[in-house]
């Protein structure tokens, strides 16, 4: 049997004749960036999220850089001394503190809970200098992060709150989705992400208006009116395609969530009693939406061979936590300063959890991985 670890052409085949219909319109309209489909799909994600804006963008990478832009973090060639500082998990996808790094700004890791893999709060504060504008929490893998204990530090230094949400739209915490913690968040729709389009694209969502003109006018140079521009933005604009992609999707995302935390489940029971498998920590206050499925084993690297032997799909997110990338070396971390990301970076796999995987599929996992664990104890 073959599982891979996502299957988007089965996905594709229940939405074949709308998506067709659609992006032969945009064709027959030769209107390619903005317009009609991007106005709906950002009316659309807003409600779903229960948010006042949704600005769509070209990517989430752009989400971030354009949220810190429009925030002033080391925007300006002209401001003096050390730069801004924004504090973010050192175990996430690279774009995190890549667009921090890319305003001018600083990069200041702090090390992961390592039960649930998000940033650790309780170790934010000995991070905070008086150069510190902002804090970028993840919500990795689909599960909140602790905005509530993130967001009274922040309240309390007066700091910014940008969500990084590329991996968890729609997850909530004490009931309240994504989106509605900080200032703003950012959503991916990368074709992997629970909601993926049909290439690359992203959006910032938030309840402040002001904010939401103001990426509105960063993803288009910040040019307001034509060719006229008061501060410099980008091209970060959202593809007419993309949303249109993503627009007949969206009906389906709960649904699809439903089945992800269904095959979670089936996961969690048949692991429980397997002392070799540490299954996914999800806080009772927070509902995942697991745009991936966590384990952590010993033996990893043989673990994950064997599974790939048996043809089934599986991946490592992420090998190297942010301190160890080369790129940061002038940063002057070392080995041994971040002890759970480095431990999640040597002990993690993630397993096929896409809502399409049959029952027969999810046993064939459960069985090989449960193999491996004991081949390589
Ligand atoms: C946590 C996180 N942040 C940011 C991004 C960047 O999103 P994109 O790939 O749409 O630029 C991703 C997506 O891979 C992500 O997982």
């Amino acid at each position: 049997m073959k599982v891979p670890l996502l299957d988007l052409k089965t996905q594709y085949k229940q939405l074949r004749e709308l998506t067709k219909t659609l992006l032969d319109d945009i064709l027959d309209s030769q209107y390619f960036i903005g317009g009609k489909y991007v106005a709906r799909f950002e009316e659309e994600i807003a409600s779903y999220c229960n948010v006042k804006a949704a600005v769509g963008v070209s990517s989430g990478t752009d989400a971030l850089l354009s949220s810190l832009m429009a925030m002033d973090i080391a925007a300006s060639p002209f401001k003096r001394g050390e730069p801004d500082e924004v504090i973010v998990p050192d175990y996430t996808f690279f774009a995190t503190a890549g667009c921090v790094w890319r305003t001018g700004a600083k990069p200041v890791f702090v090390d992961i809970n390592r039960d649930t893999y998000n940033i650790d709060p309780d170790q934010i504060e000995a991070k905070i200098t008086p150069r510190t504008k902002a804090i970028m929490p993840v919500h990795l893998y689909g599960q909140c992060a602790e905005m509530d204990k993130i967001c009274a530090i922040a309240k309390k230094y007066n700091l910014s709150v940008i969500e990084d949400g590329a991996q968890a739209i729609g997850a909530k915490r004490d009931g309240v989705k994504v989106g509605n913690f900080g200032d703003c968040a950012c959503l991916s729709f990368f074709p992997s992400k629970n909601l993926g389009g049909l290439g690359d694209g992203g959006m910032v969502i938030t309840n402040n208006e002001a904010l939401a003109e103001k990426i509105r006018q960063m993803r288009n140079h910040g040019m307001e009116p034509k060719y006229y521009h008061k501060f410099v933005g980008g091209n970060f604009r959202l593809d007419a395609i993309q949303a249109a992609g993503l627009l007949v999707k969206l009906p389906h995302l709960d649904t699809w969530g439903q089945m992800r935390r269904s095959n979670a489940s089936i996961y969690n029971e048949a692991f429980e009693s397997v002392e070799e498998i540490k299954t996914p920590y999800i806080q009772p206050q927070n509902y995942s939406i697991f745009n991936q499925y966590i384990v952590a084993v010993d033996h990893r690297d043989d673990v994950i061979a064997y599974l790939r032997s048996k043809d089934i799909g599986c991946e490592i997110y992420y090998p190297v936590p942010l301190h160890m990338q080369e790129c940061f070396a002038q940063l002057g971390y070392k080995e041994g300063d971040f002890p759970n990301a480095e431990y999640a970076a040597k002990h993690t796999i993630a397993l096929p959890i896409y809502p399409e995987l049959t029952l027969d599929q999810l046993n064939y996992v459960i069985e090989t991985l449960k193999e491996a664990v004991v081949k390589f104890r």
